[in-house]
């Protein structure tokens, strides 16, 4: 098969030269969002036929990264994908990852079409191709924009290396309900951090320009609101208030756009009774009209023939109508777009120019991706080995790893723990094996490439037989005898080193729990290995929030670990020896307890507010739970000692035009260098409507050496302050205002008011 695609390849320069669509593709590319003067001749000499196989976008039937096939002649599956690219009835392919075959398909669609359109390939590259970095949801953690456009960076690098052009990634929903498997994808409940992420993993993948043969597309997903699906149910109804809509669930599309995405998905979920997909005001009126969104639109899988099962269209040729007419330009793996378009423009039931409009919005996109100039841009068989893999990507996959994780706890400073003199039993489901440790989201990651726990931990020991390993239970499960070996082990050891948590396939799609908490084998054997008396530093695996309870949480460190990807086991045993201190903070608010869920920091007071800590009948919280946050948003310990003082706020009262410094000097008064994440809060006191408790309006990443303080500034301008009307309009008003800096969402830190003068 290699030595028939090096000669393939051989020939194809020329025949991309001699194709009609190349003679076309001469004309100046327009680098806007509009349509190409070639674009625009190439549609007007296809057929409805071809238009609508252009709108289409079906998962690779061979070649896929699960099971890589040689594209064999007489595979049955293969010829017959081909045969559609030949017809013209695929505009792309998903989930290819094998960049022999690629070239197959793509020489297909080039040599022998009638009018040698370019396919475009995509697929998920969530957190990263095949050097696996921190789920997104771990890697929010690190509050560092930065570092996720560089990891996404990698990612695309080595996915383009395959011949991948498009991923269908950031997931930029925000994420308030622990219940929602689909947490693990995002950068969690807060809108500042999700905007600020959103932006910056756009810019990652597509990288300096488009054309780049190491660039790929960004696909913001999922438009929109389908993290706020009710109850945390996957794919459930969503009844959010249009205000709701615009100040939490829209904004990170919006910075995603901003940062250049030039694609979006329609999300699974109805909004207030109108399926994403099918809502016209969503795609056309804020979308294309207010945004001036210029890119594609593509559904979700099958999303626009569930529209039927949503029950607002009669069939499948009624929902590919609804769905087009709506703003959906691409049809994602239902294939009734190139079924049905024809004969519904055939019928006048849509109008032509609105399919012409879609074909121009793919094909624009074919354009920027450089695909109509060189086809075979990202396809080259020597790439993969050189560009895969890189030491830089494993060394950012470590360093992405060590920032993502978060120290909840860490009483009498027992961490970190020295490398030799203290024998160590490491205890858990999850303490060796290759499983659950990338994350449920990775097609493409080699199978063992990943380093486990024991090694990791193993490897950064001076003595490696200080280190016991037992299982004890299966992450649901028991084993017989597995507490009694747990509990032993425990005993001759000097401390216990406890990986629980979820498994990898309790996050991510469809895998919603009706309980965020740690499975309760898994708790039977904590609370067994406690009886022995041993200090236990709990490692925990999650791809969400969980409420922590008994003796998970009588821990005297907890380290939250998420799944940290290929590197992430040499980065748990960096921090855990105190090679490099923790700085990760939560991205998501721990709850007390399960029933708390949806519970995020930024929830409204009510007229009648929980007491923090302090349990008052007649106040909203549960019965017996403080309404707070077990470990809130933000929330990350150091193996410094932070203290936060002396807030000092200049400037004030504030003009309308004007701006205040809000200032307070951070301390650390620990013996060790710490990364600390300085964050800025704000309350309006009292405004037209009511407002959240607490918004996250700036935060800083600071570095403090050991007795060292700082003094951390931020600034603020009205238009800071602002939020939408009763009318949807922007207003600020002026009054009195609360302001925090402090270490998480919930902590006092410093504070103070100041006033927003009216004039
Ligand atoms: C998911 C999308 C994903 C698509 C293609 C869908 O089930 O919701 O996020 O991009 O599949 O794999």
């Amino acid at each position: 098969m290699q030595r028939r695609c090096i000669l393939l390849g051989g020939s194809l320069i020329a025949i991309w030269a001699a194709s009609p669509a190349r003679a076309l593709f001469k004309a100046v590319e327009d680098e806007g969002a509009g349509t190409s003067e070639r674009v625009r001749s190439l549609i007007a000499r296809m057929t409805i036929e071809e238009k609508a196989g252009q709108l289409t976008l079906m998962t690779s039937a061979v070649g896929g990264p699960i099971n890589p096939v040689n594209p064999d002649p007489a595979n049955p599956q293969l010829n017959r994908q081909l045969e559609e690219v030949r017809r013209g009835s695929l505009g792309g392919l998903f989930n290819l990852g094998v960049v022999e075959v690629a070239r197959v398909f793509q020489m297909a669609a080039v040599k022998e079409t009638r009018l040698g359109i370019p396919l475009i390939f995509a697929a998920d590259i969530i957190h990263g191709f095949q050097t696996i970095f921190p789920v997104p949801l771990a890697e929010a953690s690190s509050f560092d924009p930065d570092l996720c456009e560089r990891t996404a960076r990698a990612a695309a690098v080595e996915a383009a290396a395959v011949g991948l052009d498009w991923t269908f990634a950031p997931m930029v929903d925000v994420a308030r309900d622990a219940r929602w498997g689909r947490s693990v994808e995002g950068a969690g409940e807060d809108v500042l951090l999700n905007r600020r992420i959103a932006a910056a993993r756009v810019k990652g993948f597509q990288g300096r320009s488009l054309r780049d043969d190491d660039a790929v597309l960004a696909c913001a997903k999922h438009f929109a609101a389908y993290g706020a699906a009710e109850g945390g149910l996957d794919y459930s109804t969503v009844d959010v208030s249009e205000r709701t809509l615009r100040e939490v669930y829209l904004p990170p599309f919006k910075s995603a756009f901003d940062a250049g995405a030039l694609s979006t998905m329609a999300a699974f979920n109805e909004i207030s009774g109108v399926p994403a997909t099918a809502n016209a005001w969503l795609m056309r009126d804020v979308l294309r009209r207010e945004w001036g969104f210029g890119g594609l639109v593509v559904s979700d899988y099958t999303g626009d023939l569930e529209l039927v099962e949503h029950g607002v269209a009669r069939d499948e040729r009624d929902a590919a109508r609804i769905a087009i007419m709506a703003g959906v330009d691409m049809s994602m793996a239902s294939g009734i777009y190139r079924k049905h378009l024809p004969d519904l423009v055939a019928k006048e039931e849509v109008p032509l120019a609105r399919v012409d409009e879609a074909v121009g919005r793919v094909l624009a996109v074919k354009e920027r991706l450089g695909l109509l100039d060189d086809p075979f841009r990202r396809i080259d068989a020597k790439r993969p080995g050189a560009r895969i893999g890189q030491p830089r990507h494993v060394a950012l996959a470590r360093e992405a790893a060590r920032r993502s994780i978060v120290m909840l706890k860490n009483e009498g400073g027992l961490l970190p723990l020295p490398t030799s003199g203290k024998r160590i039993a490491l205890i858990g489901p999850f303490a060796e094996g290759q499983q659950n440790i990338n994350g449920p989201w990775t097609l493409f990651a080699k199978r063992g490439q990943g380093v486990d726990i024991e090694s990791g931990v193993r490897a950064a020991l001076s003595d490696p037989s200080l280190l016991t390993v037992v299982k004890g239970v299966n992450a649901t499960s028991p084993v017989p005898g597995g507490i009694e070996a747990a509990t032993a082990a425990a005993k001759a050891a000097d401390v216990v080193l406890m990986v629980i948590g979820e498994t990898e396939m309790m996050s991510g799609e469809a895998q919603s729990r009706s309980e965020v908490v740690v499975p309760e084998a898994q708790l039977r054997l904590v609370e067994a290995v406690a009886t022995t008396g041993k200090p236990i530093v709990v490692l925990l695996k999650t791809g969400r929030a969980l409420a922590l309870d008994g003796a998970v949480l009588d821990a005297k460190a907890i380290l939250v670990t998420w799944f940290l990807g290929s590197e992430g086991s040499h980065a748990l045993a960096d921090v855990l020896f105190g090679k490099h201190g923790p700085s990760g903070r939560l991205p998501v608010s721990f709850p007390r307890r399960a029933g708390q869920v949806p519970y995020y920091y930024a929830h409204k007071s009510t007229g009648r507010p929980d007491l923090g800590n302090k349990l008052q009948a007649y106040r909203a919280h549960y019965s017996g739970v403080p309404n707070s946050a077990l470990f809130p948003f933000g929330h990350g310990l150091t193996y410094g000692d932070i203290v936060y003082e002396d807030l000092r706020i200049a400037g004030q009262p504030l003009d309308r035009n004007g701006e205040i410094r809000v200032t307070a000097t951070v301390t650390n008064r620990g013996a060790r260098p710490a990364t600390e994440v300085v964050q800025l809060y704000v309350r309006d006191v009292a405004a037209t409507l009511t407002r959240p408790l607490r918004e996250l309006k700036d935060y800083r990443l600071v570095e403090l050496a050991a007795g060292k303080s700082v003094s951390v500034s931020f600034a603020l301008r009205p238009e800071d302050l602002g939020y939408l009307g009763v009318d949807l309009k922007p207003r600020t008003d002026a009054g009195i205002f609360r302001v925090w800096i402090s270490p998480s969402a919930e902590a006092e830190g410093v504070t103070d008011t100041f006033e927003l003068r009216s004039d």
